[in-house]
């Protein structure tokens, strides 16, 4: 005798997410957006498998992303990870095109991530991710560039990014402030990219426990509160005065918001020294996108410039910029906005066969609608028509083909409009 085995859980593994048909049907819609978008900026897509190398993400300053690894030996030993973003996969594959790659490239994927991190809303475990990048291109028209393909994303699904009050805002810094900054405060190397990803958790934990990290990482209070002097400081006319024209960083930023303007984005974008960002490969302009609504306190997607990648990992020098556009955080917000469009017909036709002596002339004609493009779902229940017409309505038909004894006797079949009338048609004027 077998015995029953006991019941599994049906809920996913902590931070994985079951897709069922409504959220695909609005996933879907979601990545066609970013792929048209993308495409109408004449990017490539691209795409890798989710198991990576290990050795891709092991950087000296403690980046959280790699303290997030989903890791393992595989069974031959290897130490692969699931990829936690695309950024190092792709320079993996650039650098594998090497010189055969005619530059500038303009790639874009919709990869899904791993990160375990802490759950919190707008976060999970895994992810989706629409990266644009642009690579071969040193000025910032790319980063101008990479933000216009997200606002015009942002604008194709209905927030408003115009007039007097935009829902969105880019804020925007560039890390060649800081690192001229703390070079002045003796902090260099390897020890700026550690700053970088301490200063970078001040938003959530605020300026107090930020000093308390950098005193623990060496930099001793008077230093510390440098720090967090410059992060205050926002708009390009106080960091002129701040840091003085000739600044590197400052200039790189006055010439985005020139480019900005001429993609007419710039009402859109602050510049704000307090957005570092918590990868240590960023070597130039950083951003972040937010909702200015602000009920979701959460980047909706970050990017920026990381010209030393590449030659980190062994090639040439090549300059990169990019972005990630998560998929959670946009979804809530698309929610809260009521912007999600109305889900499309799952069949615009029910053929309905009264019996099972009617099943081989419904699917002819079912068959038949097929082929001129029309999606078509026979009910093989043989239910009562109210329950027919119920299964018609969920489903978004807007017609329903009635096929019973008579009409199969007669070679017709009758034809219903939702919502309308009924006739007759002979079956022969609609069979191939
Ligand atoms: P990131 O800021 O770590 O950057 O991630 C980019 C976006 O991915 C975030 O703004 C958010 O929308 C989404 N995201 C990240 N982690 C999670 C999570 N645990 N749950 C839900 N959504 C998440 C990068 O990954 C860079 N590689 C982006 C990039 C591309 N930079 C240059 N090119």
């Amino acid at each position: 005798m077998g015995s029953k085995k006991e019941r599994i859980s049906c809920a996913p593994v902590k931070g994985m997410r079951d897709v069922f048909p409504n959220e695909m049907a609005i996933r879907n819609w979601l990545f066609s957006e970013w792929k048209t978008v993308s495409q109408t900026f004449g990017f490539e897509e691209y795409d890798s498998a989710i198991v990576e190398s290990e050795a891709l993400y092991v950087r000296k300053a403690g980046d959280d992303i790699t303290k997030e690894l989903y890791n393992f030996a595989d069974k031959g030993n290897r130490m692969v990870a699931l990829r936690p973003e695309m950024t190092p996969t792709l320079a993996r594959m650039i650098m594998a095109q090497g010189n055969a790659l005619p530059l500038p490239a303009r790639w874009f994927s919709i990869p899904q991530c791993f990160r375990y991190q802490r759950m919190q809303k707008g976060r999970k475990r895994e992810h989706f991710q629409w990266n644009m990048d642009i690579v071969g291109l040193s000025s910032t028209i790319a980063e101008a560039e990479l933000m216009a393909a997200q606002y015009m994303f942002l604008k194709r699904v209905g927030f408003v990014v115009d007039g007097d009050e935009p829902q969105i805002l880019f804020r925007v810094s560039n890390r060649l402030v800081l690192e001229s900054y703390l070079a002045d405060l003796n902090i260099t190397g390897d020890d700026f990219s550690k700053t970088c990803i301490n200063i970078d958790k001040r938003d959530k934990i605020g300026d107090d426990a930020t000093k308390k990290l950098l005193v623990e990482q060496g930099i001793e209070e008077p230093r510390a509160q440098k720090i967090l002097d410059l992060l205050s400081i926002t708009g390009l006319d106080e960091l002129c005065t701040f840091v003085g024209e000739s600044n590197q960083g400052y200039q790189s930023l006055l010439e985005l918001m020139e480019h900005a303007q001429s993609f007419g984005i710039s009402n859109v974008i602050t510049i704000d020294l307090s957005v570092v960002r918590g990868l240590s490969y960023y070597t130039g302009t950083v951003w972040e996108l937010f909702d200015t609504a602000g009920s979701l306190p959460r980047a909706i997607a970050g990017g920026g410039r990381y010209d030393n990648l590449l030659e980190s990992l062994g090639g040439n020098p090549t300059p990169m910029v990019g972005f990630g556009f998560g998929d959670v955080v946009i979804t809530l917000l698309l929610e809260e906005k009521g912007l999600i469009p109305k889900r499309k017909a799952i069949a615009t036709d029910i053929v309905y066969p009264m019996s099972s002596k009617e099943f081989s002339l419904a699917n002819k004609l079912a068959q038949t609608l097929r082929e001129k493009g029309d999606n078509v779902l026979v009910d093989y229940t043989t239910r009562r028509f109210k329950a027919v017409i119920k299964t018609a309505e969920k489903h978004g038909a807007t017609t329903v083909w009635i096929i019973g004894p008579q009409e199969r006797e007669n070679n017709v079949v009758r034809k219903k409009t939702m919502g309308g009338s009924q006739e007759e048609i002979s079956l022969s004027s609609i069979l191939l």
